[in-house]
């Protein structure tokens, strides 16, 4: 689809963490989809690699590396400086974060502030930073990225921050809904399961042993899924067409939930 129409057509969207796996998929389909796409992540090398793929494709970005989204202060500066080069903004894909793993009873403090900090703070500032803007534009669409970490529990992967996080975020979604329809701003979030993508392509280097294993032999054709798998489901909940969708869960993840 050219940049002129699509689905997403004259749309201001805010992308984050578009540096790499389901962000930078995120950029490439929604610009092509026709909107407005501003993306930023907190290494900048990997967000001058995007910029550089979309402007090979002939795909324009608004781009800006080595923002910490966790940090309220440097959320609204991003936030307020695509606002004003656009002149509004419609939506804010909220995708990036970063986890860290242990155990349940050998989690130090420290990864785990650090998880809450980098999975929940990430988002709840970029959404706070967009909220008025969305108000002043008459309404808009936020798509919040959660995991099935949220819903249930791996017996193989110690991942119980990340769990608490993705809960979170889900446990959110419903409450921002509600406070949001009064000014026509749609929330909703997707949960997908394994995907594809660097962190997950670390666990399964480790090979037969990798704890992503069982749950990826669950999926209905047992194999991880693709960044756009997730971000096909973002593109409607950020499009029009979901015009009547606010505080909905969508869980994308080939069927391993319930696939047992
Ligand atoms: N890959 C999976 O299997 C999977 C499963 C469930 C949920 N998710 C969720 O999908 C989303 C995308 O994950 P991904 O797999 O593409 O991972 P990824 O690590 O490839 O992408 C996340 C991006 O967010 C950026 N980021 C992290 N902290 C940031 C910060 N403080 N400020 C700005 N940028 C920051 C990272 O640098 C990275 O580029 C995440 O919310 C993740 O939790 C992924």
């Amino acid at each position: 689809m050219s940049s002129n129409g699509g689905r997403l057509a004259g749309k201001v969207v805010l992308i984050t963490g578009t540096g790499g796996g389901q962000g930078r998929v995120a950029a490439q389909i929604f610009a092509r989809e026709g909107a407005k796409v501003a993306g930023c992540d907190i290494v900048a090398e990997n967000q001058a690699e995007t910029e550089r793929l979309m402007q090979a494709e002939g795909l324009e970005m608004h781009s800006t590396g080595g923002v910490d989204l966790a940090d309220p202060e440097q959320s609204k500066a991003w936030v307020d400086a695509v606002a004003e080069h656009f002149g509004g903004i419609d939506v804010l894909y909220n995708n990036a974060s970063l986890p860290r793993f242990a155990p349940f009873p050998l989690m130090s403090t420290e990864d785990y502030q650090f998880t809450l900090r980098n999975e929940i703070d990430v988002m709840w500032y970029p959404a706070q930073a967009v909220w008025p803007h969305l108000v002043a534009r008459g309404g808009g669409a936020i798509t919040h990225i959660g995991s099935l970490a949220g819903i249930i529990g791996l017996r193989d992967l110690p991942q119980s921050a990340h769990a608490a996080t993705k809960g979170a975020i889900i446990g959110m979604t419903a409450q921002m809904a509600a406070e949001g329809s009064k000014d026509n701003i749609r929330v909703n979030c997707i949960s997908p399961g394994v995907i594809n993508s660097p962190p997950v392509q670390e666990i399964l280097a480790i090979g037969a042993e990798s704890p992503l294993l069982p749950i990826i032999s669950k999926t209905l054709n047992g194999k991880p899924g693709e960044a756009e798998d997730i971000v096909y489901a973002a593109l409607y909940f950020c499009s029009d067409e979901a015009k009547w969708v606010s505080g909905s869960h969508l869980i994308v993840d080939g069927g391993s939930s319930v696939l047992i």
